[in-house]
């Protein structure tokens, strides 16, 4: 099949950050300079301070680099006192409502919504490429029967690119759709295939008849004697998770795999280091440890408003998981699509989850409390997706797994977008030094 269309070309419409006739003027050693400042597409501001250490000799330090851009990007949009996303300008509730992940995965990867013709093609590559090499089975049972998924995905995401050695230079951009189908057709395999060696179950092989979400399910959910028929109520709310996890601007997995390809890494080695990043609990783990906090609530019997006062005790040193954002300092809007969501899904289902009552509580108090009003800690994405996921009969240990399918397409588009800007650079941010001062070495006898 002839292939459709050219993809929109890599960079057309690309936006670019006005220049403006603001400067910033700082005063160091009483000298006085003059930094410009770039406007963004919505209105952000941001002074460039690329010649900062040239004419000063002073850097800046941004510990968390929570006031500090790494790159111009046109993928996504975050306003986070709004509480607005946006995928390449799309908002979220309208991509979560009438899109698919495979059409919202184009959309960030290639920069425009896909033509039928173009979006048949993607479709068609995902299809093409849905299985691993034989030989990775074997790879399986070199891991414990207890081991992470996420250790096993970051593993494997990187195997799959010794099997794919053609792919491992930073592809010119016409072969780059076929890298972005079979690593987003493969992690699913990969996902589904370590989840059924953790129950000691048979692999199960992809079915070139079904759609990207229903093949996961049959894949994760299907017995060689017994396959499995997903309701399209649980196709629909799984859906739904993948979009809304697919991108968020600069978060720490995303800045990760930009770091690691502007060393030139492949686009495997650079995801597999994404995963990495995302499995930590402040980031991608938060959806598991949601469900283990509500775990912990229900089991000890304790209220919702007595564990709201333990986490407004800093000597507890406990968390509200779920809650809280770097970017979002009011509701994210992901959490209130899943909400519903969750709710839907579990009424259509029949199931009464305490969980999600326990959830909905703890929310209620904590937004009605200073000590989260004065930080502005509201629900975060991982507040209700652990609750949907647990439904549909996901393990919690696979919840990062599935955070990562979903950022998958986003963590590609930044690697593309990297990749295709001129000036790319590697990624080498300074330093303040606060260590000793020159010494010499001291021989072993002479060390007290
Ligand atoms: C994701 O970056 C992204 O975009 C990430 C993400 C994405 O899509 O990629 O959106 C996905 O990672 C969502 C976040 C998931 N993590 C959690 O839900 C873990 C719980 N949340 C936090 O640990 C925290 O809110 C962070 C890490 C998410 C953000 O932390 P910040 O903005 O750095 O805030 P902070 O740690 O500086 O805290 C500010 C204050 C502190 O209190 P004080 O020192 O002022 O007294 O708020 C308190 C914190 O103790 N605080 C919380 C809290 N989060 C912050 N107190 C109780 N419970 C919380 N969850």
């Amino acid at each position: 099949m002839k292939r459709p269309g050219p993809l929109p070309e890599a960079g057309t419409k690309t936006m670019s950050t006005e220049a403006t006739n603001d400067r910033a003027v700082l005063t160091i050693g009483g000298k006085t300079y003059e930094l410009p400042v770039k406007i963004g597409t919505e209105g952000e501001m941001a002074i460039d301070i690329t010649s900062l250490r040239s004419t000063t000799g002073a850097i800046t330090l941004d510990d968390g680099y929570g006031n500090t851009g790494s790159c111009e990007s046109a993928i996504t949009f975050i306003d986070g006192d709004q509480g607005i996303l946006r995928y390449r300008g799309y908002p979220i509730e309208q991509l979560a409502e009438q899109s698919t992940f495979v059409e919202s995965s184009y959309l960030l990867i290639f920069g425009e919504l896909p033509t039928g013709p173009q979006l048949a093609e993607f479709r068609r590559l995902l299809c093409e490429h849905e299985f691993i090499h034989e030989d990775m089975r074997h790879q399986f049972e070199g891991f414990p029967p207890n081991a992470h998924p996420m250790a096993i995905l970051s593993a494997m995401i990187n195997a799959l690119g010794a099997y794919e050695p053609d792919l491992l230079e930073p592809e010119d951009d016409s072969r780059f759709i076929d890298a972005a189908a079979r690593l987003m057709s493969k992690i699913r395999t990969v996902a589904a295939a370590s989840y059924k060696k953790s129950l000691g179950q048979p692999m199960i092989y992809p079915r070139y008849d079904l759609q990207y979400v229903p093949n996961f399910l049959h894949m994760m959910f299907s017995k060689p004697n017994h396959p499995h028929q997903p309701l399209p109520e649980v196709v629909s709310a799984l859906r739904q998770i993948l979009i809304l996890h697919a991108d968020h601007e600069q978060n720490c997995s995303t800045s990760t795999v930009r770091m690691v390809g502007s060393s030139q890494a492949n686009l495997y080695a650079s995801v597999a280091s994404g995963v990495c990043a995302l499995w930590g609990p402040l980031h991608g783990g938060a959806n598991q440890a949601v469900i283990d906090m509500l775990d912990q609530i229900i089991a000890s019997g304790e209220t919702p408003e007595a564990f709201i006062a333990r986490v407004k005790d800093r000597n507890s040193k406990i968390r509200l998981m779920g809650f809280g954002h770097r970017v979002y300092k009011n509701y994210d809007p992901r959490a209130k699509i899943l909400k519903v969501a969750c709710d839907r899904m579990l009424n259509k289902l029949g199931i009464h989850d305490r969980m999600l009552d326990v959830a909905m509580k703890l929310e209620e108090v904590a937004l009605k409390d200073s000590y989260f009003i004065d930080r502005k800690l509201y629900p975060n994405v991982d507040f209700y997706s652990g609750i949907i996921m647990k439904a549909i009969g996901i393990p919690t240990d696979m919840f990062p797994v599935m955070f990562a399918i979903g950022r998958l397409p986003g963590w590609i588009a930044h690697w593309r977008e990297a990749h295709l800007q001129p000036s790319q650079k590697i990624h080498r941010p300074r330093q303040l030094y606060i260590g000793a001062r020159m010494r010499d070495y001291q021989p072993i006898d002479r060390r007290r």
